[in-house]
């Protein structure tokens, strides 16, 4: 254990997040599940860009790359991509250019993340009605490409920042967390969307939480292919630890009944939204800490969780998204206008 803590610790990664962050208890929203002790692990209060999962996978993702004489980075998203925007603070806090690829249903308004991309200066071409993941890694690649032949130095994060490498953070979170609740049985409920979360919470909860189960639920993808996805991201965040595969399909456990359609809004993750708020005064978003927390509360009601066992919900982040969402929000206002 210690050695593998060493071995962790010998990785190349860069300082983006603010660690460790914070656990807090969630008392009143525990009664409402029904389970006996919820808390939140903070990770939407890692920095960059107000906060979220992405940062702690940057921090490996983008190590060596100023080292190596990058200029820039370029990486791709929806269009209100968490990863992007962060993906775009990070580049400004090492000082490097940054370039955008991202895709989805055309847009009036700069508003959510897409706004503080233009904060940041970031450049951005934009895929109209195409979000398709290969679509935008080929515009990602064509325009690495025009870079290169301008005589410029791109670094390309690939989509969520989901690699091995990147993994590597939150196998480093579920040490984090083992030190600041102990290693005793837990129930971990994430958000999984391009899996490098998952992945990592996975092999970390193997490696410093033995008596963990983490509990994925989708935000995009099917079970099937969370599941092949994840297993590839373990097995090559396990050989950077110079570790065997450690983990098959079925030793993950993944919920996909609680997207509806990914990016739109649902009525059970808005009721979450309104639940966390105004029960704990927590800030959840619409596209995926709000469907997590409806995952975490369906599966809690219906005693798929342990009533008896901690549960922690990892709050990945995601806040700006709230603002780009004001149709589906605005409907909940009590608001009188008095004018005297
Ligand atoms: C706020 C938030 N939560 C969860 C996720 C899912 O994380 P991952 O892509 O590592 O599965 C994302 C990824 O886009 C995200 O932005």
């Amino acid at each position: 254990m210690t050695d593998l803590g060493q071995r962790l610790d010998a990785i190349e990664r860069v300082r983006l997040a603010s660690l460790p962050t914070p656990v807090v208890e969630a008392p009143r929203l525990a009664e409402h599940a029904g389970l006996a002790r919820l808390m939140i692990k903070r990770d939407d209060m890692t920095g960059l860009a107000f906060g979220g999962n992405k940062a702690r996978k940057l921090e490996y993702d983008l190590a060596g790359v100023v080292r190596q004489g990058c200029d820039l980075l370029v990486t791709v998203g929806g269009t209100q991509s968490n990863h992007a925007v962060m993906t775009a603070a990070a580049a400004r806090r090492l000082g490097l250019g940054v370039k955008l690829v991202l895709g989805g249903p055309d847009f009036t308004r700069f508003d959510g993340n897409l706004l503080l991309d233009v904060v940041y200066g970031a450049e951005i071409r934009y895929l109209v009605d195409d979000d398709d993941n290969d679509s935008l890694a080929a515009a990602m690649a064509d325009w690495v490409q025009e870079l290169r032949a301008a005589g410029r130095r791109p670094f390309a994060v690939p989509l969520g920042g989901s690699t091995g490498a990147g993994a590597l953070g939150y196998v480093r979170a579920a040490r984090e967390l083992a030190g600041q609740i102990g290693d005793g049985p837990v129930q971990i409920v994430t958000a999984v969307g391009s899996c490098g979360t998952f992945a990592g919470l996975n092999l970390g909860a193997r490696l410093f939480l033995p008596r963990a189960r983490v509990v994925g639920i989708s935000v995009s993808r099917t079970a099937g292919e969370i599941a092949e996805r994840t297993v590839e991201l373990v097995r090559d965040s396990a050989q950077l630890l110079g570790l065997e595969t450690p983990m098959s399909a079925a030793d993950l456990e993944c919920y996909d009944a609680y997207v509806g359609e990914y990016g739109v809004p649902n009525s059970a993750g808005q009721d979450a939204i309104r639940t966390a708020a105004r029960l704990e005064g927590l800030l959840l978003d619409p596209v995926y800490t709000g469907k997590s927390m409806s995952g975490l509360l369906d599966l809690a009601h219906r005693r798929v969780l342990d009533p008896a066992v901690p549960t922690v919900f990892l709050h990945t982040g995601g806040l700006p998204i709230v603002f780009a969402f004001e149709d589906a929000i605005r409907e909940q206002a009590v608001c009188t206008k008095i004018r005297r």
